[in-house]
């Protein structure tokens, strides 16, 4: 439907500088650069790498992005960023870019959460999300079941991770079996060829007095780095496909497992998988066999939209635009911890997303004020 709006979304929250461009529901262009390779050699993301890299990428990203959707900037409806949860110094280039941008063509400006975004990119591939959706939201750097009744509004949080995040387990497993950065995607690939029953690691919080909707990984990360020191100091070669199977089958079906139970617990029939974990084909497998089971109906984007990109930020700006949310004030700023319940960074200004001039107004009071 050409009335839907037309939205460009920046993200930058950690290592890959993402644009995307969608219209309404439907995705136009995803163009990625990343800066893992330059991270590679430190075992993770190093703040200053990433913020200088996003600084080199962002205008030829967003312009390949444009010509991939074949649209003029000057057809956008608004322009939206991630505005947190992230590293400071990367958000703060993407936001940067976001206002000079939005200010320059005339368009509102729409600072986003980059968790929410994790959840409404399925938007792009599964139709709109029902509400409300449960959704898992798996990535580097949060584990966190929530409930959104409106994921532009009204995200609340069931249960999270006490200690790491599902994807940092991952990642230190990966290098404790000096398997490279980031993690996942190697420990999936290896785990294909392993067998997930060889050992049997914990699962954190399953006891029937633990937090039924919160995870625990660091037990789980301790207990399969003392399993593989005993093998090495025993001069015993690793079975580094048992390991990253056995390993992944611990993470996985706890996920799952506590996923489910929330749906049922809430009564909702649908369930979404986010976020960069959401990639991994035995979570994928796993979940779809459990939703089956459980009569729920499972929602998982393919794994490209999964792991950090800027079409989901493109995704839930649109979906900002589509239900008149206000837009953001030009003094947005990143916030590194900005908390999962807050889906938007609103401006104090009244929607005014098809209102160029008033934009215009409030652009120049801000900045000769
Ligand atoms: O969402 P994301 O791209 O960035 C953050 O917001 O954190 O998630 C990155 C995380 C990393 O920890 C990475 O190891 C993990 O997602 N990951 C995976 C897979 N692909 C990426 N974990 C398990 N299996 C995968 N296939
Ligand atoms: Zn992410």
């Amino acid at each position: 439907m050409a009335d839907e709006p037309l939205v460009l979304g920046i993200e930058t929250s950690c290592d890959e500088t993402g644009v995307g461009i969608v219209r309404g529901t439907t995705l136009l262009a995803d163009a990625i650069a990343s800066s893992v390779d330059e991270h590679a050699r430190f075992g993770g993301v190093v703040p200053e790498v990433a913020s200088r890299a996003h600084l080199e990428a962002m205008v030829p990203t967003i312009e390949r992005a444009l010509k991939e959707a074949g649209v003029s900037a000057r057809d956008l409806d608004g322009i939206a960023v991630t505005a947190g949860p992230g590293l400071a110094g990367a958000l703060l280039v993407g936001v940067s870019a976001a206002k000079s941008y939005a200010y320059a063509l005339g368009k509102p400006l729409y600072g986003v959460n980059h968790l929410a975004s994790h959840i409404c990119v399925d938007q792009l591939e599964h139709g709109p999300l029902p509400e409300p959706t449960m959704a898992l939201l798996v990535s580097g750097g949060h584990s966190s079941l929530l409930l959104a009744p409106d994921i532009t509004a009204d995200v609340r949080p069931m249960g999270a991770t006490i200690d790491d995040a599902a994807g940092e387990a991952f990642d230190k497993i990966a290098r404790v079996l000096q398997l490279g950065f980031p993690g996942g995607p190697v420990i999936d690939r290896l785990a294909r060829e392993g067998d997930p029953s060889a050992i049997t690691f914990p699962r954190g919080l399953t006891g029937p007095r633990d937090a039924p909707y919160d995870f625990s990984f660091s037990g789980l990360k301790t207990s399969v780095a003392r399993w593989i020191e005993a093998k090495r100091n025993a001069g015993e070669e690793v079975p580094v496909r048992d390991v990253a199977a056995s390993f992944q089958e611990a993470v996985v079906d706890v996920l799952t497992r506590k996923a489910v139970r929330a749906c049922k617990d809430e009564g909702v029939d649908h369930l979404m998988i986010g976020g960069g974990v959401a990639a991994n084909s035995r979570l994928r497998a796993l979940a779809q066999e459990r939703c089956e089971r459980a009569g729920i109906r499972l929602r998982v984007p393919r794994p490209g939209l999964c792991t950090d990109n800027g079409a989901m930020v493109a995704a839930l700006g649109a979906e900002m635009v589509a239900r008149n949310r206000p837009a953001s004030d030009w003094e947005l700023s990143a916030d590194s911890s900005l908390p999962v319940t807050e889906p938007h960074v609103p401006g104090q200004s009244p929607a005014h997303h098809h209102d160029h001039d008033h934009v215009h107004e409030v652009a120049k009071d801000n900045l000769y004020s």
